[in-house]
């Protein structure tokens, strides 16, 4: 049982790790990764096909926010520096942590890219109504695909 859950384990982290990789190399060129991660251009994506398999936002967090976030979202400073999504009041506006997901902020690659829009949706009211956050005004595919564009 618990070689089971190990085995999950390694087997989630070692397929975030290729996707974050992957949405790192994209964005690699240094000085104009800030201006390309807002409107990541998709000729520059490639096409691995490769997409997250989690459906709930719970699921999507741990396989894939959690690695940098941390499991009870506060963040982390040291190699680098992760924000708190914990009580953190820029998710207020819905759009913001979806413009964040799909497009990347400076050192967070986009990996949105990597999830359909329901997935975007789930993970983000995920984020927004968990750790101390209680924003109520969930965000549905739709709202995703209007940024995603
Ligand atoms: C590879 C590490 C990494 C992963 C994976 C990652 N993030 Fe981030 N995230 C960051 C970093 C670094 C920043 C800070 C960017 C900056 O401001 O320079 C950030 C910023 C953010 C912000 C903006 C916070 C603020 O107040 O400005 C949100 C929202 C966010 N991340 C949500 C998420 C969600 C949701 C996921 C999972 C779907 C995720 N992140 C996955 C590293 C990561």
């Amino acid at each position: 049982m618990a070689l089971k859950r190990a085995a999950r384990t390694l087997h989630i982290s070692l397929r975030t790790s290729a996707a974050i990789v992957a949405a790192s190399l994209m964005f690699a060129d240094g000085a104009a990764l800030a201006q390309s991660a807002v409107s990541a251009p998709p000729d520059r994506i490639p096409s691995s096909g490769f997409r997250f398999g989690e459906t709930t936002g719970e699921e999507l967090y741990a396989s894939v926010c959690q690695a940098c976030h941390m499991s009870d979202g506060k963040g982390a400073t040291g190699a680098g520096t992760y924000p708190a999504l914990a009580g953190n009041q820029n998710l207020a506006a819905a759009r913001f942590p979806v413009t964040v997901v799909l497009h990347g902020l400076r050192g967070m690659p986009p990996v949105g890219y990597f999830m359909t829009d329901d997935q975007v949706a789930a993970v983000v009211n995920y984020v927004r109504t968990h750790f101390g956050n209680s924003y109520s005004d969930a965000v549905n595919a739709g709202d995703v695909k209007a940024v995603r564009k």
